[in-house]
């Protein structure tokens, strides 16, 4: 891409446009990691929304939804479709519709903010609920309810989680989905740490993980810093004493 003076120059527009142009941020995908951080102006601007400690239950919740449609869209981008031949009241139409099946795994509870843009998206994909909550102390994952059939794994499993802290939660759900038959597993969850991600990559799994933002820190109680605070809770107005 030419320099900012060049785009500015090219396309016939003030310098200060160009500026902002230039700064918006390019979809970054990290092939050691496979996560795909996903760019664009409203999602920047919904993150606001989220990371903001002011902003109300009601505005978190919707906030959420919206990252969650722009994630989803970008996760669902090279899904396997089959040619068809549509009939429209007029004429035959070549089409393409989706070859595969698709299962959205909310990981409970916070993942549950983010179903409902998907099955917006997907409506006809099925809805598998892994409930995981982290030890206070340790933040390792415990798994509380799973209600995974032996068997009819769909072929595409959407893992959502707004938080991807010490990673600990996503990889035992990656795990449990592997053993379940799903053969391919995308996470989306809204804010990662550099180090949860690190530890999905080293499982040497090809899970892809799609993220509005990667953070860099934890603190000691393994929470994402900048982050946003406790997404289940801010999604239910439970706040903790
Ligand atoms: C949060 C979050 C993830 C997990 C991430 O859930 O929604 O599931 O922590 O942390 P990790 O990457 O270190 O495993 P939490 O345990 O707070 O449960 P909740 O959603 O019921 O509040
Ligand atoms: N769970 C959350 O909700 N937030 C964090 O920062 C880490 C785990």
């Amino acid at each position: 891409m030419a320099g900012q003076e060049g785009v500015a120059a090219e396309l016939g527009i003030s310098d200060a446009i160009a500026t902002n142009i230039c700064s918006i941020p390019q979809e970054t995908i990290d092939p050691m990691t496979s996560v795909i951080r996903v760019t664009h102006p409203l999602v920047d601007h919904h993150l606001c929304v989220v990371r903001d400690a002011k902003t109300k239950p009601s505005e978190f919740r919707a906030a959420i939804g919206r990252l969650a449609m722009f994630l989803g869209v970008r996760a669902t981008e090279d899904l396997q479709m089959q040619a068809v031949n549509i009939r429209t009241p007029l004429a035959d139409a070549p089409s393409h519709r989706l070859a595969v099946t698709i299962g959205v795994v909310p990981i409970l509870r916070a993942g549950l903010g983010m179903v409902d843009p998907l099955m917006v998206l997907l409506p006809d994909s099925q809805v598998w609920h892994l409930g995981l909550y982290r030890n206070e102390e340790t933040a390792e994952p415990i798994s509380y309810y799973d209600k995974l059939p032996p068997g009819g794994a769909p072929d595409v499993a959407l893992v959502l989680d707004p938080m991807l802290a010490t990673g600990g939660s996503i990889e035992l759900a990656v795990r449990r989905l592997r053993s379940w038959g799903v053969p391919d597993i995308r996470v989306v969850s809204i804010i990662a740490s550099q180090q949860g991600i690190d530890r999905i990559a080293k499982l040497g799994d090809d899970v892809r993980i799609f993220v509005a933002a990667i953070d860099p820190v934890l603190d000691e109680r393994s929470y994402i810093v900048p982050g946003l605070g406790d997404a289940g809770d801010r999604i239910f107005d439970t706040p903790r004493s």
